[in-house]
């Protein structure tokens, strides 16, 4: 495995592979690697002849700058995990690397920043107004930014993501085709622990007592699931309500019964062809998502 800390040494090495008609496979992450990040590895490996892992907390999609102090960073254990998975290239740059000073600043001062569109008319329309774009201003600005700089920068031939980020999936499907970029996107499985909780690089700042409780968060979405056919949507919502309740270290900030496709919330699940549920909640200090797709 080579790790790369430059974006001139990684071109250098990657126009030499794509010489070779090599299929470059692309993983971005923020490092804290789990399960859910080795499986889109592993799809990768299976799909490409080399695959590339980036790993970078990039500082413009935090609205909150205290969740971007606290985002755990465990460099050494990642590359030994991504090691162990065959990978074969690491990107792991730093953010002086990524970013002008112009550009942080921007960010710095709450400015949206779209010179990540390079002139393209891109815009997300109402695929950025709902959950998490509501929820965290400048959020996915922030995401397009830095992954269509990785994706100018890797140029690769597919590039995976988990469906965990179900609302970042479809904004990076949207950016992908605005900027017309030849990349085909490939959502991954959500990957559970035991008790339901979906694999995330945040549920490290949790204690065990919290990860346990946390389980009620998938469990409330398979609830949905299991009765989406005999209840309506407020009525789900209200069951959700009811059930993230009975954990009182818990609070709920959405959940949201969407079109799959356009993210737009439902009233009656005839009005569309495949729907979601999504949440996203409050554990203590750390701020969890999840979905189930419904049909
Ligand atoms: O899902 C993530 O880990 C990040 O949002 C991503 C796609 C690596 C961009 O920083």
């Amino acid at each position: 495995m080579i790790i790369f800390n430059t974006i001139e040494e990684l071109q250098n090495h990657l126009n030499s592979i794509r010489n070779q008609k090599k299929s470059i496979g692309f993983v971005p992450t923020m490092g804290a690697l789990h399960k859910g990040h080795i499986s889109l590895v592993d799809k990768a490996k299976a799909d490409c002849d080399v695959v590339v892992c980036s790993i970078f907390v990039n500082p413009t999609q935090f609205n909150d700058l205290s969740d971007l102090d606290k985002y755990p960073r465990t460099l050494e254990a990642d590359y030994q995990l991504l090691e162990k998975a065959n990978c074969d290239i690491v990107f792991a740059p730093e953010v002086t690397e990524m970013y002008t000073e112009t550009e942080l600043e921007l960010k710095r001062q709450k400015i949206e920043d779209k010179s990540w569109t390079q002139g393209h008319p891109v815009d997300f329309g109402d695929l950025e107004k709902v959950m998490e774009g509501a929820h965290r201003p400048g959020h996915f600005n922030g995401v397009a930014q830095v992954v269509s700089k990785l994706f100018r920068i890797v140029e690769p031939n597919k590039a995976y993501f988990g469906q965990k980020d179900f609302q970042q999936l479809a904004i990076i499907r949207s950016m992908t085709k605005q900027l017309q970029m030849p990349i085909e996107i490939i959502a991954c499985d959500i990957m559970r622990e035991p008790n339901g909780l979906a694999m995330s690089s945040r549920n490290e700042r949790l204690t065990k007592q919290e990860r346990e409780l946390a389980g009620i968060i998938s469990k409330t979405l398979f609830t949905i699931k299991e009765q989406y056919k005999s209840k309506s949507v407020s009525e789900l919502k209200a069951l959700a309500e009811e059930q993230i309740r009975t954990v009182p270290a818990i609070s709920m900030e959405y959940i949201e019964i969407s079109d799959s496709n356009s993210l737009q919330p439902i009233s009656d699940f005839k009005q569309s062809k495949s729907a979601v549920v999504c949440i996203a909640v409050k554990l203590g200090a750390v701020r969890l998502i999840d979905n189930v797709v419904l049909f």
